[in-house]
């Protein structure tokens, strides 16, 4: 789990071009849902090209607790033996989720409409995120939490003995919250309903179509109203995982910030409700192209081909949050190499994230002598240039993958090395990250 036993530091320093071809790991919003539909449908799931970063491990510890069979038989290729709608047993322990808001949420969903109960914990940073936000709908099932003072975990759920299906606004654009609905709603009867005043993504909804639920979306005036009818049996499926765009967009923004870098990441997720980043890369100037596009697994995927530019700031739609809400942090990294400012807003979900992203983001920048400004949901990064970031820091990766991954990326331009105080919460969901860097010719010290 992220944070036990001595931190790693790491450095990353200067070292001219990068160049060749990336291979990114499986997508981790579609390895989570892969799991927890493979262990809901009866029969055998087939995955291919699973994340396997902590993250995602747990979830599928989590499935065998409640008593799928979970198992791998190489390197991404995994089996799920599933229990049915309604099938969970009853875990004997707690079950710890580590680092991962997606985990638990999604799982907190599946349980809560089964005749079982359970405990869940996390490590430092998952104690400290809302739950409130799933427990609430989830109690409109008939689920009953017990947790700390303000919805923090460790949390007790007691599934509903006799569930009632839901219709739910989600007061926030999250995809958790609306997947744990959904998920709660499958063993409902009747018809749940989620209304999302603002898309996002969407992997819960393709793939219960995929395994034979009855869904819909109907796109109204006040949003994306999604109708699922309860009680369906869940067929099990081939699931081939696209590469991660969030995971992607690592590689991505260091090659475009060092001088004469050119690189191919093949095989990377289109789904348009996670292209945002690369929609505001394509407005910064950044030359990237996306080569062979085609479908793979249920999803749109591209080659993505990304050399070193000239970026301008450019303000991001606020309405564009959701589609690119875990690449901020790696975005502000990006905009310090652009000339002039680039302004972030409608992001206050950064701030509830496995850290406050926004402040993690500006404390590390500034000691690096790039001027940013902060409120409640923004972000303002005063781009430098490609030349005029000075780096020279040690900044704090606080217990958060992307925080790390993005100053790591960062001290690739700069003029001075920049150092993270801990690397180890990157295996949560890119394990092999200074490997792959290495290997496009990224230069990382202990
Ligand atoms: C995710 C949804 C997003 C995202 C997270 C993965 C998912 O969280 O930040 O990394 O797989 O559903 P929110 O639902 O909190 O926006």
């Amino acid at each position: 789990m992220a944070g036990q036993g001595e931190a790693v530091p790491i450095r990353a320093i200067a070292n001219g071009p990068l160049t060749g071809e990336a291979q990114i790991p499986g997508d981790k919003s579609v390895s989570h849902r892969a799991l927890i539909l493979g262990a809901l449908a009866v029969g055998e799931t087939r995955i291919s090209g699973l994340l396997e970063g902590e993250d995602v491990i747990d979830t599928g510890k989590a499935m065998r607790a409640f008593g799928a069979t979970v198992e791998r038989h190489g390197p991404g290729e995994w089996s799920v033996h599933g229990v049915g709608v309604g099938g969970f047993r009853e875990p004997q322990g707690v079950i710890d989720f580590g680092n991962s808001g997606t985990g638990v949420r999604l799982v907190m969903g599946a349980m809560a409409t089964s005749n079982v109960t359970a405990t869940f914990t996390g490590d430092a940073s998952l104690c400290s995120r809302p739950m409130g936000r799933i427990v609430d709908p989830l109690a409109l099932f008939g689920a009953r939490a017990h947790g700390r003072k303000g919805g923090f975990l460790p949390i007790t759920l007691v599934g509903a003995e006799n569930p009632v299906p839901v219709r739910y606004v989600t007061p926030m654009p999250s995809a958790q919250v609306k997947s744990a609905v959904l998920l709660a709603g499958l063993n409902a009867p009747g018809t749940t309903i989620v209304t999302e005043r603002e898309p996002t993504r969407d992997h819960t909804e393709r793939m219960l179509a995929g395994f034979g639920a009855r869904i819909e979306t109907e796109v109204t005036p006040e949003g994306r109203v999604i109708r699922l009818q309860g009680h369906p049996e869940l067929r099990p499926q081939r699931v081939s995982v696209p590469r991660d765009p969030s995971s992607a967009a690592f590689p991505v923004a260091a090659a475009l910030i060092v001088e004469g870098s050119a690189i191919t990441v093949p095989g990377v997720s289109r789904n348009p409700t996670r292209a945002g980043f690369y929609e505001t890369l394509l407005e910064m100037g950044a030359r990237i192209g996306f080569a062979n596009v085609r479908e793979e697994g249920g999803e749109p995927v591209a080659d993505l081909e990304v050399a070193f530019s000239a970026l301008q700031g450019v303000e991001v739609p606020p309405e564009r949050a959701a589609s690119m809400i875990d690449e901020y942090p790696v975005l502000a990294a990006l905009a310090s190499f652009a000339e002039g400012p680039t302004v972030m807003r409608g992001i206050g979900e950064l701030r509830v994230k496995e850290c406050d992203r926004i402040d993690a983001m500006a404390e590390g920048l500034e000691a690096c002598g790039v001027s940013v400004e902060q409120g409640p949901d923004y972000m303002i990064v005063h781009g430098r240039g490609a030349r005029g970031v000075r780096g020279g820091a040690t900044v704090r990766s606080r217990l958060d993958h992307r925080i790390a991954m993005s100053f790591l990326c960062f001290g690739l331009g700069t003029e001075q090395e920049v150092v993270i105080d801990d690397g180890r919460p990157i295996a949560t969901s890119f394990p092999d990250f200074t490997g792959l860097m290495r290997g496009l010719g990224a230069e990382f010290a202990g």
